[in-house]
């Protein structure tokens, strides 16, 4: 399944729109399902509307039902770890916990697995808003 979700990320990676930062990103996220959503990173001329290739794929996944992820690959070129901005930490934390891993990996593969909860730690999720409190 790994092997199938790098091969999903390239595939999305070289369908980014990048032509401002020429950095381009794939994402695959596996769902609780077993489903596969790929998503590239997509910039704009407004530079902050840019769009990271791990929200394009959790957009595709939410499309689809799914609101578990069980897996997540992020894949960049270069010679540094491409793992997730902080933003799409988050992103990912809310359909994940701190045990769900992502696969770090150049476009040759598997360079580095993290757990999320190793990437964003003490994180804040929904279940944080579950209080007994009135408000
Ligand atoms: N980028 C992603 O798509 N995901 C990440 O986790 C890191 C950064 C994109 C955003 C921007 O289009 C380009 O990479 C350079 O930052």
């Amino acid at each position: 399944m790994l092997e199938k979700m790098i091969n999903l990320a390239r595939d999305a990676m070289g369908r980014a729109y990048a032509p401002y930062s020429k950095f381009q990103v794939g994402a695959v996220m596996r769902g609780a399902d077993g489903g596969l959503y790929a998503g590239c990173n997509v910039e704009n001329a407004a530079y902050p509307q840019g769009c990271c290739a791990e929200a394009s794929a959790i957009s595709a996944m939410v499309m689809a039902g799914e609101s578990r992820i069980a897996e997540v690959v992020v894949m960049g070129r270069g010679d540094g770890l491409v793992t997730p901005c902080g933003g799409c930490r988050q992103r990912i934390r809310e359909f994940a916990d701190d045990t769900t891993p992502v696969h770090v990996c150049g476009e040759e593969g598997l360079r580095k697995t993290l757990t999320l909860g190793e990437l964003l730690p003490l994180s804040f999720g929904p279940e944080n808003l579950n209080t007994d409190d009135e408000g």
